[in-house]
């Protein structure tokens, strides 16, 4: 048995995410967790709310709370609605948790005994009418490497640099308008990171199998010169964890917090730690999945997100690690998303355009929204979410090919053999060629599940899916009754399996469906289908099942139409 760890990009705190979040990192997560547990291996899935930084602090004093108050209740929300998708995490964690910022302050604390540390009298935008200092985000312009006018101070969403807010052309303050800015004095830690440049460069050469949006993104950041700039790792604000060496105070820093960016990523690794509180395990159970010198070395690191992500996964956290010199697990495979446009535009949280994922609960079940996000994900390119591509996909795939073979063979059943499994007849040509194909195309959607490929397994699981409804269409037991009905037993028994074999791999998809065919068919045995043929005379002759109801209902025009008003302006 493997052991595999996985981790989803942390969501922000503040604010509910939108389709376009959910389909960059943790959705995917969540299918490759699932798919790991199906075929037997020993997942650890770890997510949590990234909950510093200015955006929080922000939020808050517009809610009028507390920001600590405001953090506990956001993450409570945001657990509920990941909760809602069917996002199975083993835990979701806090990046404002104790062990969070214990494990901050060790690493910081390393960092500087190994000299990767710098104190740098800093210089930082300062907005006299706001007055204060404005942290990087809070700072916008024009991007000095791409011309994109709304370029925020810590980084390109269009073109992906790494920014310091000075570097910004035209600076004005992101909170007020300003532009009446100025650059003022004060004191900031430096992570030194250009030292860690070769090794850096040396461990991303040593992945060969990563996908070249990932690679190409470090290695533009490493070889374009200033790249790998040392980066400020501390800020000016209340909310944070405090800058300490460990558990030392740490002189003439009295006051500031880590970067945000510097502590989220670490609660990767604490929130195993957070794990393991939560289920009343000791270290040594977390230690085992991170790190090398107790157990990690044999545990495989996958880390999902969207691209805006990739720099600081390939470098900045890399170099946090390799600099601090201990034996952390470092990712083998990182996961990365283009972005998924909503209906001829952006999703936008700040503009409040496209559906939240609250907003997509309450019109229809996780699976709808699963299962086109995930046959849609924006792997080789961007791609778009519009309403009519929603509808047609859900209507056919999930209402015409699956939905519709299960209620067909299970309604046929009961009403000529009652709902128990057939005995009688065999399976011939038709059957033998049946399961050939179908074995070849399990396995097939086993390699695109196990690289990842999430379009490419999309398409297999509905091919398996179609591949059925074209065998029962051909065999048409309902014909075959009425001359044979041994024959025709046999077909529908081969029938109600193929629904069994389908739950369980359609199950990282559209988890509840699968709950659903496997309640119907009175089975919770799980285990997948590694001989396709055996399986597929799983169900014993006289075993009992009950018709389900609709596992899909389809989309009618206008609801499509209701829906795509509802949400062509922005959220209030
Ligand atoms: O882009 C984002 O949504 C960040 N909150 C992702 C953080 S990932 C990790 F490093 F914590
Ligand atoms: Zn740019």
């Amino acid at each position: 048995m493997a052991r595999i760890l996985i981790t989803s990009a942390l969501p922000y705190i503040n604010g509910i995410k939108h389709l376009g979040n959910l389909i960059g990192s943790q959705l995917p997560a969540d299918l490759f967790a699932r798919f790991q547990r199906g075929i037997g291996n020993e997942v650890l899935f770890l997510c949590a709310t990234d909950e510093h930084g200015t955006p929080a602090e922000l939020a808050a004093a517009k809610a009028d709370k507390p920001v600590a108050d405001y953090c506990a209740e956001m993450h409570e929300v945001q657990a509920k609605i990941a909760q809602g998708f069917g996002l199975s995490f083993d835990h979701f964690g806090r990046s404002s948790s104790d062990a969070n910022h214990a494990l901050t302050q060790h690493f910081a604390g390393k960092l500087a005994d190994a000299g990767l540390i710098s104190e740098v009298a800093d210089r930082q935008v300062y907005s006299n009418a706001d007055g204060r200092f404005l942290p990087d985000r809070y700072v916008e312009g024009t991007c000095p490497n791409c011309g994109y006018e709304r370029a925020r101070g810590d980084q390109c969403e269009e073109c992906t640099k790494q920014l310091d807010p000075t570097d910004l052309i035209e600076p004005r303050s992101a909170i007020s308008g300003s532009t009446d800015l100025e650059v003022r004095e004060t004191k900031h830690l430096f992570l030194r990171q250009s030292e860690l440049r070769d090794q850096l460069d040396a461990w991303i050469d040593s992945k060969a199998d990563w996908p070249v949006l990932t690679t190409s993104i470090a290695k533009k950041w490493l070889h374009d010169g200033d790249g790998l700039q040392d980066r400020g790792i501390t800020r000016d604000l209340d909310w944070g964890v405090s800058v300490k060496k460990g558990d030392q105070p740490w002189d003439g820093m009295e006051g500031k917090v880590f970067y945000v960016w510097f502590d989220a990523p670490i609660e990767y690794i604490a929130c195993a730690k957070e794990w393991a509180e939560a289920n009343g395990k000791d270290d040594t159970a977390w230690e085992r999945w991170w790190r090398t010198d107790k157990g990690a070395d044999d545990v495989r690191y996958v880390q999902f997100m969207g691209k805006d992500n990739v720099p600081f996964h390939t470098l900045s956290f890399p170099a946090t690690i390799l600099g601090s010199g201990e034996p952390w697990k470092m990712v083998d495979h990182l996961k990365s998303f283009n972005y998924l446009n909503y209906d001829g535009g952006q999703f936008s949280t700040s503009q409040g355009r496209g559906v939240f994922m609250d907003q997509a609960l309450e019109l229809l079940p996780s699976d709808y929204w699963r299962w086109w996000l995930l046959s849609h994900a924006p792997e080789s390119s961007d791609s778009e979410f519009t309403w009519e591509n929603f509808q047609q996909s859900v209507n056919k795939d999930l209402a015409d090919v699956l939905g519709n073979f299960v209620s067909r063979i299970t309604k046929f059943c009961r009403s000529k053999f009652t709902e128990v499994v057939p005995a009688g007849g065999s399976f011939g040509e038709q059957e033998a060629a049946l399961i050939a194909d179908l074995t070849k195309r399990v396995r097939a959607y086993e390699g695109h599940m196990e690289a990842m490929d999430v379009r490419k397994s999309a398409q297999e699981l509905r091919a398996i899916w179609v591949a059925g409804n074209e065998y029962l269409q051909s065999a048409a037991p309902w014909s075959t009754f009425k001359t044979d009905p041994e024959q025709a037993a046999a077909q529908v028994r081969l029938g109600l399996n193929l629904i069994r074999l389908y739950a369980v791999l359609s199950a990282p998809f559209i988890p509840d469906a699968t709950d659903k065919m496997m309640t119907a068919l009175n089975s919770d045995d799980r285990s997948w289908p590694t001989d396709v043929a055996a399986f597929l005379s799983g169900l014993p002759d006289g075993h009992a099942f009950t018709v389900p109801d609709v596992l899909f209902a389809k989309i009618a025009d206008e609801q499509r139409e209701e829906w795509q008003a509802k949400f062509s302006g922005t959220r209030d």
